[in-house]
């Protein structure tokens, strides 16, 4: 049986432990990484590694390390799905330190970059159908003060995306590449945000308020629909989508 390989960060908890959960089946090879360990995933028995992905040279190295010994012929597809993120303190740059900064942008921003180049490095031979998702936000688009790195992070990951997708389209079996929002999910990152102190953040009322009202997509449905929007027949065709525009 032809398996599917996933690799996906981010997957101890939030949306990224649902999506690890939904992908679990039989003819799935899965590769998670997050600092933590999800309890859930050692009880299915899943690979999981716990790295920091505040450093990705490392954890892209161990990656192409441990792709080059899989066994590539086994595989119908490989999919690299970069979910994790970090924000920082709520506020203004200058009252953060430079390493919580520094931590962010190397999280949300260098690690999906270091962890593609690593996954189309080894896979560049291989005759599966090749996918990188890279998870976004609407704050990638929309500027929002309180979270300057975040957004930054996710306006890179964006137009890295299209920079990306110009490449692949070029090489014989290229990846197909999407950058996607995937909404407003009832997460702990949800949690720092609306704990924000509203003097730096004159948007922390809209949170509190989208909680309030029941607005936030519950994780398993936020991940239920980013997974569907993965296997779209046309992923790929537009680099930089909204799961909400589906
Ligand atoms: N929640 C929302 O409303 C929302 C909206 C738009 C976009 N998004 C995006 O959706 C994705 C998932 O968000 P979420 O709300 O599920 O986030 P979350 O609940 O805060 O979870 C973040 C995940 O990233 C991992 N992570 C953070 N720092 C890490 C590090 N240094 N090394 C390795 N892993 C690290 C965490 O694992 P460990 O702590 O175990 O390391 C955790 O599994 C993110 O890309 C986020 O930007 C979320």
């Amino acid at each position: 049986m032809a398996r599917h390989l996933f690799i996906l960060t981010g997957a101890s908890r939030g949306m990224g432990a649902a999506m690890a959960q939904q992908l679990l089946g039989p003819d799935h090879l899965l590769l998670f990484m997050s600092r933590q360990r999800n309890a859930a995933l050692d009880a299915a028995g899943c690979e999981q590694w716990a790295v920091d992905l505040s450093q990705p040279i490392e954890a892209a190295a161990r990656l192409g390390t441990w792709l080059a010994a899989q066994d590539a012929s086994a595989l119908a597809s490989a999919t690299l799905i970069n979910n994790a993120a970090a924000l920082t303190r709520i506020g203004a740059i200058e009252d953060c330190s430079d390493a919580e900064l520094s931590s962010a942008l190397r999280v949300g921003l260098e690690a999906p970059l270091l962890l593609t180049a690593a996954f189309l490095r080894a896979t560049r031979a291989w005759s599966a159908t090749k996918r990188v998702l890279n998870i976004s936000s609407g704050l990638g688009r929309r500027a929002m003060a309180g979270q300057a790195s975040y957004c930054a992070a996710k306006a890179g990951m964006d137009h890295f995306t299209r920079a990306l997708a110009l490449d692949e389209a070029t090489r014989p079996n290229g990846a197909r590449v999407v950058s996607l929002a995937p909404g407003v999910i009832d997460t702990d990152m949800q949690v720092h945000l609306r704990a924000g102190d509203p003097a730096g953040f004159p948007e922390q009322a809209n949170f509190i308020g989208l909680k309030g009202k029941g607005q936030l997509t519950p994780p398993g449905d936020a991940a239920a629909r980013v997974l569907a929007y993965l296997n779209r027949a046309d992923f790929g065709t537009n680099a930089v989508a909204d799961v909400r525009d589906a």
